[in-house]
């Protein structure tokens, strides 16, 4: 039996079908349930950021995560596959009228990803001063609560319909298949066989 964390949302539903694809069997969690088992595995749904605690301490054995929260989180896991699904990315998000001036003394970034935020402008020595926000990033600089943004972006249209645009993008960001460093011991034959199963039907689409 393999556990498999999920992020509530487009991945875990993209995932579900990528599995229906692979093992032509239905995987849908009964309306509010978070916990489904099809066959030998196991799913829970939790909240994107949580995949990779879930994943750490055992209570599941792989996850399906995005590259974002991994570098976000700088988890100790295992990155055994890009699934391709979920596909964004990290952005550096400016008002259109008010370009981003880098060389100002301190530049002040609202954002959900602060580590990601830090390192990415200490690689600049570019001073900043974080602003940490939970939600709505794009709504920060237009009432002068930051100069900028480090924000996810799929369509952009939250960005353009907010009058903002992007400076720069950062990386970008896709769902990946993780599994613990425990797990991939003890259950290697079918994390393996899991692993191989999804990379062929990615190859083959
Ligand atoms: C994310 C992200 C952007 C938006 C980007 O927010 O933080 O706000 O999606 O998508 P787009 O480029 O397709 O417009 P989310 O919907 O998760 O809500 P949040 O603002 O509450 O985090």
């Amino acid at each position: 039996m393999l556990t498999i964390a999920l992020p509530k949302g487009r991945i875990a539903k993209d995932t579900l079908e990528i599995f229906e694809k692979i093992f032509q069997k239905s995987f849908v969690f009964d309306d509010r349930k978070l916990i489904l088992h099809v066959g030998d595995f196991r799913f829970l749904l939790v909240r994107n950021q949580d995949v990779p605690a879930y994943v750490l301490h055992q209570s599941a054995d792989v996850g399906v995560v995005g590259l974002d929260v991994l570098e976000e989180q700088e988890s100790n896991l295992t990155r055994l596959l890009d699934l391709g699904v979920g596909k964004c990315r990290v952005c550096i998000g400016v008002p259109k009228i008010r370009k981003l001036d880098f060389s100002l003394p301190e530049i002040k970034i609202a954002t959900k990803m602060e580590n990601i935020t830090r390192k990415y402008f200490s690689s600049r020595a570019i001073p900043v001063n974080i602003i940490k926000l939970y939600g709505s990033i794009e709504l920060a600089p237009l009432v002068g609560l930051a100069d900028a943004i480090v924000d996810l972006v799929e369509t952009g249209s939250t960005m353009e319909q907010n009058g903002l645009e992007i400076a720069e993008t950062i990386f970008c960001s896709s769902a990946h298949l993780v599994c613990n460093k425990n797990s991939f011991i003890s259950k290697k034959e079918e994390i393996l066989a899991l692993y191989t199963h999804i990379k062929n039907y990615i190859l083959t689409k």
